[in-house]
């Protein structure tokens, strides 16, 4: 998988830029403020359908502008495609793939597979279950569109149920009426969701171990279980039809506290993964250089996966990792690096030992070095 060139008008502090990418590393070059976190938000968004960063769309449009656009060419090894994209400050945005209008984010998700790598994925290891949840709902729907649909239909049915449970206090009787077709409801999307990510982090524990094997030297053995938010073996978990059962029976049988509380107790957006250096909670215990090396780890086993998946190396977005990493783990990060395409931001020197398309970055100008 290929970026090639992206456009970018009123995006950020860019006013108007075409830049092109080679097909190897490309370094996006400058000092602070200067827009190198901007254009690699402007290529991740193709493949996330949201920013990396957790901007509201609205913030993408410049200052003092009406509207932004972004348009991409990319390949793989079959064809070449464009996705184009007009930001609003006042309607929503609109999305072209191949000169066509799609009218779901959704839809494009999974065209243009990219794996973002940055300081903030730390947290996915020392933050809270929402981190390492969304770490896998992000991989997972780059691979399988399907499961991005499943989430969110979840995530409406959940917000239905939820509105009920919030009113039962006040209409007891629309609750007893319906709690049961949208516990059904959400049941029978759990369940599928809760297979593929099984399935899923059973494929990154594999990769991880391996990962850790070379980058440690067998030191360090990491270990991911799900933990389920209810009470269910995992081999019953991996049944589509018994989750369901289950979950469905734990979402019948406790509405008074579901009440009390207000929410939805309990289910796939209540799950979490355990991760274990040496059979011990990394949250709690591993050090912050092992933080680090898991963080980077979990990272490259998407990116593995996505290439036993899909017989492509999906392109490796870099922002700001490669002064923040040790020797040993920058060597590493260096050797995965040549597989495929690369694009990173640095604004101190970096020495990655390869041949390098370095592009300056300026108040939002891109500039190829010796161009
Ligand atoms: N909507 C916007 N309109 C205009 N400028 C914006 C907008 N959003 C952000 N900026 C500007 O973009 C600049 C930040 O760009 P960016 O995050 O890409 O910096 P960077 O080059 O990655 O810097 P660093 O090395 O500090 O990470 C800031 O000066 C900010 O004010
Ligand atoms: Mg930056």
């Amino acid at each position: 998988m290929e970026a090639k060139i992206i456009k970018a008008e009123n995006f950020r502090n860019i006013e108007s830029a075409t830049v092109e990418f080679s097909s190897g590393v490309n370094l996006l070059y400058g000092n602070n403020a200067q827009g190198k976190t901007n254009l690699l938000e402007a290529v991740c968004f193709f493949s996330l359908g949201k920013s990396f960063r957790g901007a509201k769309e609205g913030e993408f449009i410049r200052f003092d502008s009406k509207n932004a656009s972004l348009s991409l060419d990319f390949s793989d090894s079959v064809r070449e495609q464009n996705i184009k994209i007009d930001f609003f400050r006042d309607k929503l945005r609109h999305v072209e793939q191949n000169g066509v209008k799609i009218s779901r984010m959704s839809e494009m998700i999974g065209a243009f597979r990219a794996v973002l790598f940055c300081p903030e994925h730390l947290n996915i290891i020392k933050e809270g279950p929402s981190m390492r949840r969304g770490y896998l709902d992000v991989a997972i729907s780059q691979l399988r569109p399907l499961y991005l649909r499943s989430l969110q239909r979840y995530n409406h049915i959940l917000a239905q149920r939820n509105k009920l449970i919030k009113n039962a206090a006040v209409d007891r009787r629309s609750f007893d009426a319906t709690v049961e077709f949208w516990s059904q409801q959400l049941a029978h999307e759990a369940a599928s969701i809760t297979r593929s990510r099984l399935k899923y982090l059973a494929m990154v524990e594999q990769e991880l171990k391996e990962c850790f094997a070379e980058m440690t030297g067998d030191r360090e053995i990491p270990s991911l279980e799900y933990d389920f938010s209810f009470k269910i073996d995992r081999s019953t978990a991996e049944d589509v039809k018994k989750c369901e059962e289950v979950f469905l029976s734990r979402l019948m049988s406790s509405h008074e506290r579901e009440i009390a509380a207000g929410a939805t107790l309990w289910g796939i957006h209540k799950d979490d993964v355990d991760i274990r250096l040496n059979g011990k909670s990394a949250r709690l215990y591993a050090s912050q250089g092992q933080q680090r090396s898991l963080a980077l780890g979990l990272k490259l086993s998407e990116s593995r996966i996505s290439m036993r998946d899909t017989g492509e190396e999906p392109v490796l977005l870099l922002d700001d990792v490669f002064s923040e990493l040790d020797a040993t783990r920058r060597e590493y990060l260096t050797e995965r690096m040549k597989r495929g395409q690369v694009i990173m931001t640095a604004c101190g020197d970096v020495d990655l030992g390869t041949s390098v398309n370095v592009i300056n970055v300026e108040k939002g100008k891109y500039l190829p070095c010796g161009k």
